[in-house]
């Protein structure tokens, strides 16, 4: 799901194909139409524009329909209302070091602004699963990296998205493998893929 310059889809698309990411892209929900919606379909993904929040009972319908069993966040910028039986299936990247610098509104450059106001030396990125609090939930895993003295918020976004293209797909990896999370593959008996690879059970 996403609403931007679909960086992270592309980087996602990148691991599927070299194998980095054990799943197969087969759905991107944009909220508007943007770079990433484009990007999905010119990589042949089905792509469905939904602006607003999606009723969880309209979500689960849509992600049932196509044996999806994981969502991952790629710079989405609605409230997902996610579907009880999703719980513990939807995963979001956030450009910072969690809990600190999240939160309705946290996005963007405001983050790194946030970050470089409160004068911190270290940022990162924090992989987690999502739950009823905007950028809260189970820390799938977090990296850092340093914040220089002379940095702006770019060039501390530029540094942070550098981690980001590789801890979001070993995260992903780690929750489709079932080596991390509460909810894991594992413990519920299914194989689940990113976004439905075939054969595969949704939850
Ligand atoms: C990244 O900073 C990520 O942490 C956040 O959204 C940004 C990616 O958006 N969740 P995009 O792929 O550049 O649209």
């Amino acid at each position: 799901m996403l609403s931007g310059t679909g960086r992270t889809l592309d980087n996602l698309l990148a691991a599927c194909r070299d194998g980095t990411l054990p799943a197969r892209i087969v759905l991107v929900i944009a909220s508007r139409p943007c770079r990433g919606a484009e990007i999905a379909r010119a990589a042949g993904i089905e792509t469905l524009v939904i602006p607003g929040v999606i009723p969880a009972s309209e979500l689960e319908r849509i992600l049932r329909q196509r044996d999806i069993a994981w969502v991952a966040l790629a710079g989405y910028l609605h409230w997902v209302d996610i579907p009880p039986a999703y719980r513990g299936r939807v995963v979001n990247i956030h450009p910072a070091l969690l809990p600190r610098f999240g939160g309705r509104g946290m996005y963007g450059l405001r983050v790194h602004q946030a970050v470089l106001q409160a004068g911190e030396t270290v940022s990162g990125c924090t992989v987690h699963l999502c739950d009823e609090i905007y950028d809260h939930g189970p820390i799938v895993l977090q990296q850092s990296c340093p914040v220089l003295p002379d940095d702006t918020p770019r060039s501390l976004a530029q540094r942070v998205f550098e981690l980001e293209r590789r801890a979001y797909p070993q995260a992903l990896r780690q929750l489709i493998l079932g080596q991390t999370g509460p909810d894991t593959p594992s413990s519920t008996g299914s194989q689940p893929a990113l976004a439905g690879e075939s054969g595969t059970s949704p939850p």
